[in-house]
């Protein structure tokens, strides 16, 4: 069986970028694959969170996958600090992964721009810890959303560089993965961009009726089109998106049609787009803090998910060790 993982970092509350770029996968993946889902606690330090903060915001993201269906009899689910095999990985692709190569991902470049006073190591080494997480279950399959498609490009690239360095055949090439054929990028309300946790422009998955209403009826649009089947602007183009992610074919087609006929009411649109939001998330919604609140069952779920994860890492790091050489005095290495 083919396996599949991937991870969202602690960061605050899920949207649906996330949903929609990776979290719907993983939930239809669960049935066919050996699946991986973890929280990507260690990658959220870049940003510096409050020690007072962290536990709840993985607590948070874990509370959101099993509301969402991720199913713990069917994954393994974990917290990446948790699997200490993932840093030692990440300390020997460091060695094979070049500054430039770093420099050139265009999420560093972003990062730099936007904070140019936190240029941290981690920052510029964040891909090759993704690397790390995959290539440590000698994954196959990773889905991510297309803002993470230079990222696996890294991990292609280490996997194929470690295994010709070392004269092995540890690795995989991973994938990444989206059921039908592009890879989604799910756009903001605010008009330009992808809708991002830190863009203050998303609906998340434990919004109420009330809030996922008023966020898309103030939705940036236009004054509308005057000339039939004329070009979209970027807002408007987005709404559509973001229909054609959550509505029907029918209810699509419909605005499209008025939209090149001239007979569009965005709030008709805005209205329809709610709905059909509320429909899929709200759902969600009725379960997070409920299971948020349980202590015990997110205890039992962590501790299966993390011993099914250290299994499949030590089993792959101990290959990775002979590869590269060591020979511990101390026998680490023959267990
Ligand atoms: P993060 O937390 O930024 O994003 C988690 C997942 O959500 C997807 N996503 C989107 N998809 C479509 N449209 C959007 N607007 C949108 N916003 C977010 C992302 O593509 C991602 O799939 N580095 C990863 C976390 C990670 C990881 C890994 C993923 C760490 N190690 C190993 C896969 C495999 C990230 O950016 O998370």
């Amino acid at each position: 069986m083919e396996i599949v993982l991937s991870g969202i970092r602690s960061t605050g509350h899920l949207h649906l970028g996330n949903y929609y770029g990776a979290l719907r996968n993983y939930i239809k993946m669960q049935d066919n694959y050996n699946c991986f889902f973890f929280i990507a606690d260690l990658h959220s330090l870049t940003t510096h969170p409050h020690p007072d903060d962290f536990h709840s915001g993985v607590r948070t993201i874990l509370a959101e996958y099993l509301a969402s269906g991720l199913d713990p009899e069917k994954s393994a689910i974990f917290v990446q600090s948790d699997v200490p095999e993932i840093s030692e990985l990440y300390v020997l692709l460091n060695m094979i992964s070049y500054k430039g190569e770093l420099e050139r991902t265009t999420s560093f470049k972003d990062k730099v721009r936007q904070n140019p006073d936190n240029v941290n190591a981690g920052l510029l080494t964040y891909p090759v810890l993704m690397a790390a997480d995959i290539l440590i279950h000698r994954a196959n399959l990773v889905p991510v959303g297309k803002d993470q498609e230079q990222h696996l490009e890294v991990a292609r690239v280490l996997a194929r560089r470690f295994n010709s360095f070392y004269n092995t055949e540890v690795f995989p090439e991973p994938k990444a993965f989206n059921f039908g054929d592009d890879l989604v990028k799910v756009p903001g309300l605010d008009g330009s961009g992808k809708m991002g946790k830190s863009e203050g422009n998303g609906v998340y998955l434990c919004d109420d009726e009330t809030t996922i209403r008023k966020k898309v009826m103030k939705a940036v649009t236009d004054a509308g089109p005057t000339e039939p089947n004329s070009t979209m602007p970027e807002a408007v183009a987005n709404l559509f998106t973001l229909l054609n992610i959550v509505s029907s074919k029918d209810t699509v087609d419909h605005f499209k049609e008025s939209y090149n006929n001239c007979t569009i009411r965005y709030g008709d649109l805005k209205k329809q787009l709610a709905e059909d939001i509320c429909k899929q998330t709200l759902p969600i919604k009725a379960k997070i803090e409920q299971i948020y609140n349980d202590e015990e069952y997110l205890k039992r779920v962590v501790k299966r998910g993390t011993e099914q994860a250290r299994e499949s890492a030590s089993a792959t790091l101990k290959e990775v060790r002979r590869a590269v050489g060591f020979r511990s005095f101390l026998g680490f290495d023959d267990k």
